[in-house]
């Protein structure tokens, strides 16, 4: 299962995994943004909001009528980027990025985890974090915070139901360039001072995250669980040397 099925990190896991072969529900708040003509019938479009507990089980009711099995994989996709400081952040783009950041996950997780439980199966999920979350990153206080409790969601879930098999992992990425981020990239000069904030010299893409939720949730990393893996080009890892000018 796929949540934010219409974004850009949701689209490249889900090209990922179809090429490895994973039968996929994707779900969207709008199935019409989704080109339909692209999917085969190893693949569900469900429509539902994961950012309610109810929205969250319809998802996965959907995905036992569609495709005949709860999912063994959760990858929570949805989510948004608020550039935005503490000062200017009003309380509603607060609310909708706690929304979309961490009750998606919560509700997700929480679904998934009940579906397991319920058939005794074991299972795997990755939620997604931001460098955000792990260093100060300046005006990104909002998603900061959601992003950091998510990542406090994931090992403590990881903490509860590792005795039952199910492995919760997050992956903590850089800057991606993504329908969410484009606008970032509005000139030369911008890009190339977004490339300059990354050691290995480059900007995100979303393949490059995609290859590492496709990875946690492979049986390769059958022996991971309660991590966060930053995805990042260095950014949190290694502080390059800084020249006085
Ligand atoms: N792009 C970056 O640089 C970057 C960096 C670090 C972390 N991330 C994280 O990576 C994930 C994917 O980002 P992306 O770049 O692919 O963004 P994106 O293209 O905007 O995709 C995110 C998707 O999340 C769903 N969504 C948004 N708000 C929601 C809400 N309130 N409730 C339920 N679903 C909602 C939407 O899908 P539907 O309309 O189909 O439901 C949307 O297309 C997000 O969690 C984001 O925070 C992104």
């Amino acid at each position: 299962m796929i949540t934010g099925a219409s974004g850009g990190l949701a689209r490249a896991v889900a090209k990922q995994l179809a090429d490895h072969d994973w039968r996929l529900a994707l779900i969207t708040r709008y199935a019409g943004k989704l080109d339909i003509g692209s999917y085969d019938e190893r693949q569900a479009i469900i429509e539902a909001d994961v950012s309610t507990s109810s929205g969250a089980a319809s998802a996965f009711e959907q995905c036992v009528d569609r495709l005949g099995q709860a999912p063994t994989a959760l990858i929570n996709c949805a989510g948004s980027v608020l550039m935005s400081p503490l000062h200017r952040t009003r309380e509603k783009h607060y609310r909708k990025c706690m929304q979309a950041n961490l009750d998606t996950s919560f509700f997700t997780l929480s679904a998934f985890v009940n579906a397991c439980l319920e058939r005794k199966q074991a299972g795997v999920a990755v939620l997604v974090s931001s460098v955000t979350a792990r260093i100060g990153v300046g005006n990104h206080e909002a998603v900061a915070a959601a992003k950091a409790a998510v990542e406090s969601l994931a090992r403590s879930a990881a903490a509860t139901y590792s005795k039952h098999q199910i492995r919760v992992n997050a992956v903590a990425p850089g800057l991606m360039r993504s329908p969410a981020t484009e606008w970032l990239f509005s000139t030369a000069n911008n890009t190339r001072q977004l490339e300059a904030q990354y050691p290995l010299g480059r900007y995100g893409n979303v393949e490059d995250v995609a290859s590492t939720i496709a990875w946690l949730a492979s049986d390769e990393a059958n022996w991971i669980t309660g991590q966060v893996l930053p995805v990042d080009g260095g950014f949190t890892a290694v502080r390059p040397l800084q020249r006085a000018v």
